[in-house]
């Protein structure tokens, strides 16, 4: 039987070994890096601490996040995720190298709709061989999911972007 405390702190390792995994998957990937969800900014001052030399842009409704962890102003984008993605669709298309998309809530079914009506944009936004870490399942053309690393404890969803040059699956 599992405390609340101790789904936390399962979430957040998982998530950390998922980011951790992500850091060396892209090692000889470059590109930006997109965070969806900066909620306290916990995973995006990981990011920004393993990959200093990337560019970290994130999205969010509310900027709510630890004041050490908020982006710069060129790096936040502000608003909607169905208002402000069409756009990074459009800014980003085929250059993403990481996306990390950490958008859930605690309604379960909402959180699962609003990643898949997000995910064919997010699959816009990388570039081949790129990868996806997502809070929520997807199952969606293009994206092959991949196990998680040993050290993840519980759920989290890991994707790799289809080489461009090839047909997408
Ligand atoms: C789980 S939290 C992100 C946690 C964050 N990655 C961290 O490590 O602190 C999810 C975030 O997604 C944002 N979000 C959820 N649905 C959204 C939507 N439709 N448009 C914009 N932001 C949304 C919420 O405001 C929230 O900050």
């Amino acid at each position: 039987m599992f405390s609340r405390l101790d789904r936390m702190i399962r979430r957040l390792r998982t998530q950390r070994a998922c980011l951790d995994w992500a850091v060396g998957e892209i090692a000889n990937l470059p590109g930006p890096i997109l965070e969806f969800g900066l909620g306290s900014g916990r995973s995006y001052d990981h990011l920004r601490k393993h990959l200093p030399e990337r560019d970290i842009f994130v999205y969010d409704r509310v900027v709510v996040a630890h004041p050490d962890c908020i982006p710069p102003d060129d790096r936040l984008v502000v608003g909607e995720f169905a208002e402000t993605l069409p756009d990074a669709a459009v800014r980003f298309a085929g250059a993403a190298a990481l996306i990390h998309a950490d958008i859930g809530s605690h309604d379960g079914p909402a959180s699962r709709a609003l990643a898949a009506e997000l995910a064919p944009l997010w699959v816009k936004m990388l570039k081949g061989n790129a990868v996806l870490l997502s809070d929520q399942p997807l199952t969606i053309a293009g994206l092959g999911e991949l196990p998680l690393p040993p050290e993840a404890p519980g759920h989290y969803f890991l994707f790799r972007r289809a080489p461009l040059d090839e047909p997408s699956a």
